[in-house]
């Protein structure tokens, strides 16, 4: 079996997945930037076998990215045993199980089926799902929890203990319990006890924004790496940011002004190649969204990029991604 220690994991420093986020145009721009791993939005594992429209898109890898995670999600160990094998056949070099989504309808039992970090409350199910996936397949295996459901449930690190000893090669701790959603702040110190339980590698994740961010997570949690989630959306060179300063990988060129207008573009004829131009033009707008926060888009012309057709879209990026070159001198 390939191990994650063959595979060469580095720079440890991850994007984390993101439901309607962290697809294949999301994906192979950090990835391109430079990223340890990229990991796909959590795949509903059965909607994946049987084909549900738009599922298998979510899975979808793309020539060239081989950093790819692809997560799962799921309840029933059949399905998700299932939905592991077709994603290694389809290239998948890493599967993660996902058991820290805390939204109900993914953990509610009347919904798909009691899954994300509802497994957190039923240890020996979630363990029977762990095995049927490392049985299932031969590439990796990690896993993605929070710190427990609640504070009178934090068992991260009996579950990261077992799952090690069920063939899990790396375990993601995001530092809040299910019951705290995304309120207050990450506990990354709370993740020293799971990297205490294991010996494989432990990723800290939830909060980290930037160097000194991910730099304070590593040193209270004694991680070996980080996930970045929201801190990359509309910054997709963060990671490869985060990773030169702790981890001496090369610099990213940051684009700015016309660069940045380019690769902006970029991003979203990716988009609308990807979903079509409908959907894509939907998708796109929470990625336009942020890359103008970032760049201090004035509110006028925010507006008319978010309502406008895709030849609109790209005859006003250069201006609105202007605004950041603007706002940099000004700093
Ligand atoms: C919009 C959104 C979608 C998410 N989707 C998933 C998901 O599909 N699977 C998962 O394990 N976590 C998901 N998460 C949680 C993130 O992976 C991450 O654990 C969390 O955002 C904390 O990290 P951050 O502060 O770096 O964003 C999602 C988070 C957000 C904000």
């Amino acid at each position: 079996m390939l191990s994650l220690a063959d595979m060469g994991f580095t720079p440890p420093v991850a994007l984390a997945p993101m439901a309607g986020i962290t697809d294949l145009p999301f994906r192979s721009l950090v990835s391109r930037f430079g990223a340890g791993l990229v990991v796909s939005e959590m795949v509903a594992s059965q909607e994946m076998v049987q084909a549900k429209p738009g599922v298998r898109e979510k899975a979808e890898l793309g020539l060239g990215v081989e950093n790819t995670v692809v997560q799962l999600a799921g309840c029933d160990t059949y399905w998700i045993a299932e939905a592991a094998r077709m994603v290694a056949d389809r290239g998948a070099q890493v599967i993660d199980i996902n058991m820290g989504c805390p939204a109900k309808k993914v953990t509610s039992a009347s919904g798909a089926g009691a899954s994300g970090s509802a497994l957190m409350r039923t240890p020996d199910h979630a363990l029977r799902l762990i095995e049927a996936v490392v049985g299932a397949v031969s590439v990796p295996v990690t896993l993605k929890t929070r710190l427990g459901w609640d504070d009178d449930c934090l068992n991260a690190s009996e579950i990261a203990r077992r799952a090690e000893a069920a063939g899990v090669q790396m375990i993601t701790i995001h530092g809040r319990t299910r019951c705290q959603f995304y309120k207050g702040r990450a506990d990354w110190a709370a993740i020293r006890a799971v990297k205490a339980a294991v010996r494989m590698p432990v990723l800290a994740n939830g909060d980290i924004i930037d160097a000194p961010s991910a730099r304070r997570a590593l040193e209270q949690s004694g991680a070996d790496g980080v996930m970045i989630g929201r801190g990359a959306q509309g910054r997709p060179w963060l990671l490869a940011q985060v990773a030169a300063a702790l981890y001496g990988t090369p610099a990213p060129e940051v684009p700015q002004g016309a660069a940045l207008a380019d690769l902006v573009a970029g991003h979203y004829e990716a988009i609308l190649g990807f979903y079509g131009r409908a959907l894509g033009g939907r998708v796109a707008r929470k990625h336009l969204g942020w890359y103008m926060d970032h760049a201090g888009t004035g509110a006028d012309l925010r507006r008319r990029v978010l309502t406008a057709g895709p030849e609109e879209v790209l005859h006003l990026l250069p201006d609105a991604m202007q605004d950041c070159v603007r706002e940099r001198r000004a700093a």
